[in-house]
């Protein structure tokens, strides 16, 4: 079985669980999956040790068919389990391809890429090892079981495994004759460990132990693990003793439940107004300053900055783009947004004057790590946004602000994309406030309006049945199309991508000015046209977007146009008209983008989508 490395090799974004204590590890370990499957749904495996020898399943699809598989050939009892939920990046998710990877007495679920596994899989296949997948990960089973029968502990296995590994992984093996022990090793790639009562967990997201345990460990980049009935043992890959950092996850398991709603999707978005009231939380100081307590660059430094780049991915990226407008308007720093996947590649010019902020809800997004990387070789300053405590990227940037959304489920971003509006907006001000850029009385009068958010946001929610008939009657529409000009811009960029990553139906986001300049040939007779308009009475920006939606409207558009209350003028270029509360430019994005979301939700149920699960998505895409 050839694989074409040059065309990609076959590698993982997935999720990871380890269960060791005394409880049923099958049970474990397969409700940690569940919880994980946002992060891949392609196949799903488990194996355990029991009586002396490894047990498994693992099945294409998702884990709903590892459980029916599971119903139809039992597991034994088992107290030690591994499980994985794949996300496959090439090739076919087959059942031979899903993890865990079994050699003899071993077994591995594996996250990453490993870069050198032709020469390594060439020298197993010499030494007589038997291949049975196409995966890169089945090198490092066989690895591990060639170290173990050469005498090896599973430890030092895995630390004399890792150091002929080239790339990413996070790697979890357990050995049939050593029934009380799980390994596991890091670079690259996440991983966290629960601490329970007499029972430890290990998974690529808390989310998979929350119900078990918030007690956490972090674990830091090449690092091996080792859980016993005794508790953890962190190393280096050397072997020496490790710095790791404790934490306690301040979320709980009805957070990663739905809680009635059809979809996590749905509930994620009726959670915006709490989410977005607890980004703000605590932001103050007794002077009624703007205190960002993360931020570990002093003034001093964030006086000297002379240009930012914001990087991300996604709907990330989109929050990036809405920040560019505030930051400038209110620093007057030159602020450039940048595609993580294409920023370092094009040698961007960056030095220790530039300011580099990383967006970003999981914090773990290769792309993403590989750009700051990149900017800290410059010596820049990278300031992350993020929702993920402890995640990597935070941890490798000089300061972070955490958005305070909770664990978000659903693959489409959606409490994450405003709660990073939020954080985009709050280190606007503060830099403002830090370089003197703004008084006091005009950073509290954005926070004031900021800390009104919550309420509209749920004004909106709460009157949202006008979206779910125009959602009836859109459904099978073949195309639609967004527009918005100057904030509204980004904001139509993140409806359409919404709409395409749910309801897989065509949709494009464009600049309401530029439509002239072509896109304006894809109009034709009832093509639906979401037009985000901006807040009127402040400047030109409004009349030209209805001037906009004229146009498209006398080639036959049908307009859907988000306007404020009142815009009377707006309502009659429309032929559905959403209200919008009244809200200043910059900060218009935080509600004109809640429509949008609850929009593409229901189409997608409507036509009956896996809304948390689009196809061929995943959450947290750990590999570039
Ligand atoms: C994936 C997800 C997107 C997300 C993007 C960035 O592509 O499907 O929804 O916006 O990654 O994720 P991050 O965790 O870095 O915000």
């Amino acid at each position: 079985m050839g694989i074409d490395v040059a065309c990609g090799t076959f590698f993982d974004v997935c999720g990871i669980v380890g269960y060791l204590g005394d409880r049923e590890a099958l049970d474990i370990v397969i409700s940690g999956l569940k919880r994980l499957e946002y992060r891949g749904y392609d196949s799903a495996g488990v194996a355990l040790a029991a009586d002396g020898a490894i047990e498994w399943r693992k099945k294409q699809g998702k884990i709903a068919n590892l459980v029916g598989a599971i119903e139809d050939d039992p597991l034994p009892s088992a107290t030690i389990g591994i499980g994985h939920t794949r996300w496959a990046t090439h090739g076919a998710p087959t059942d031979a391809n899903s993890h865990p990877h079994v050699a003899r007495r071993i077994a591995i679920v594996h996250n990453g890429i490993i870069e050198n596994h032709a020469p390594l899989r060439a020298e197993l296949e010499a030494a007589g090892a038997e291949f049975t997948s196409e995966t890169d990960s089945e090198v490092a089973a066989h690895l591990l079981e060639s170290a173990v029968a050469g005498g090896a502990g599973l430890v030092d296995a895995m630390r004399q495994v890792v150091s002929r590994l080239e790339g990413a992984f996070t790697l979890v093996a357990i050995d049939a004759q050593d029934p009380d022990r799980i390994v596991a090793a890091r670079r690259n790639s996440p991983l966290v460990v629960g601490v329970g009562d007499g029972e430890y967990f290990l998974a690529s997201d808390v989310a998979a132990f929350i119900e078990h345990t918030r007690d956490a460990i972090e674990l830091g980049q090449d690092q091996v693990v080792e859980l016993t009935r005794d508790g953890v043992n962190v190393t280096t890959f050397d072997g020496a003793p490790a710095q790791t950092k404790a934490f306690h996850v301040d979320w709980d398991l009805q957070a990663a439940q739905k809680q009635g709603y059809d979809w996590f999707m749905r509930k994620e978005i009726f959670e915006q107004p709490h989410a977005v009231a607890d980004t703000l939380l605590g932001r103050l100081n007794d002077n009624g300053e703007l205190v960002l307590d993360e931020i570990r660059i002093s003034p001093e430094e964030l006086r000297r900055i002379n240009k930012i780049v914001i990087v991300a991915c996604g709907t990330a990226f989109y929050a990036g783009l809405v920040a560019k407008y505030a930051i400038e308007h209110w620093t007057r720093i030159p602020c450039e947004v940048e595609i993580a996947s294409e920023f370092r590649y094009r040698d961007p010019i960056i030095d220790p004057m530039t300011l580099v902020v990383t967006i970003s809800q999981s914090g773990e997004t290769a792309d993403t790590l590989m750009a700051i990387r990149h900017a800290r070789e410059q010596h820049a300053k990278v300031i992350a946004i993020c929702n993920t405590n402890g995640a990597t990227i935070p941890r490798e940037s000089d300061a972070v602000i955490y958005t305070h959304a909770g664990p978000e489920i659903g693959v489409a971003s959606t409490k994450g994309f405003t709660t990073q509006l939020v954080a985009c907006y709050l280190l606007g001000l503060y830099l403002a406030q830090v370089r003197g850029m703004k008084y006091g009385d005009e950073i509290a009068a954005v926070l004031g309006e900021l800390e009104r958010m919550p309420q509209e946001i749920q004004h909106l929610l709460d009157n949202q049945a006008p979206i779910l008939e125009l959602a009836e009657e859109l459904k099978e529409e073949p195309s639609i199309l967004f527009l918005g000009r100057h904030v509204g811009y980004p904001v139509a960029l993140e409806g359409a991508l919404k709409l395409k990553e749910l309801a897989y139906i065509h949709a494009e986001g464009f600049p309401a000015g530029e439509l002239k300049h072509g896109p304006i040939a894809l109009v034709s007779q009832d093509l639906p046209m979401f037009v985000v308009v901006p807040p009127g009475g402040r400047d030109q920006l409004r009349d030209k977007v209805i001037s906009n939606i004229a146009e498209v409207k006398a080639r036959g558009a049908r307009t859907i146009v988000l306007a404020e209350a009142g815009d009377e003028e707006a309502r009659k270029h429309a032929d559905h008209f959403i209200e919008l509360p009244r809200i200043s430019t910059l900060l218009q994005p935080l509600v004109a983008i809640v429509p949008l979301q609850l929009f593409a939700c229901e189409v997608a149920t409507l036509r009956g989508h896996d809304v948390d699960q689009p196809r061929n998505l995943a959450k947290s895409v750990t590999v570039e």
